[in-house]
């Protein structure tokens, strides 16, 4: 059961990198750390992780567990994030998280 979920997790995660990047600079769109992410993990997760996520490196970091996390629901625990939250935030971790 669970590797039959993680299997579904890394084509969805493969299909939303190629779907986000595929080649062409501008499906990425513009979201950076400073314009957006920071904001994202300031208002959905810092209640429960503190300075967990505070800084570009921390968050960079720990990219692939933060991914996994929110791509499979989670995180954030107790909460939920809205369909077209989600997919900006792992479009960003999918994008190289520009800073
Ligand atoms: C309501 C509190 C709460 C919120 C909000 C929350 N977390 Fe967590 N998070 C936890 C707790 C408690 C743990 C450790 C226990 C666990 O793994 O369930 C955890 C563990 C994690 C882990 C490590 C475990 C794993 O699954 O790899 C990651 C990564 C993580 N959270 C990311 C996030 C992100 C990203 C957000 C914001 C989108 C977030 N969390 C929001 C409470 C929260």
């Amino acid at each position: 059961m669970t590797s039959i979920k993680l299997m579904l997790l890394t084509v969805a995660g493969v299909g939303l990198g190629l779907s986000a990047c595929g080649g062409t600079p501008e499906g990425c769109g513009s979201d950076t750390w400073s314009s957006y992410a920071e904001g994202f993990f300031a208002d959905h997760c810092s209640q429960c992780h503190g300075s967990g996520f505070e800084t570009y490196s921390l968050v960079v970091g720990d990219a692939s567990s933060i991914e996994s996390a929110i791509s499979s629901g989670a995180m954030p625990a107790e909460g939920s994030l809205s369909s077209s939250d989600k997919s900006r935030i792992l479009d960003w971790i999918a994008c190289g998280e520009p800073e």
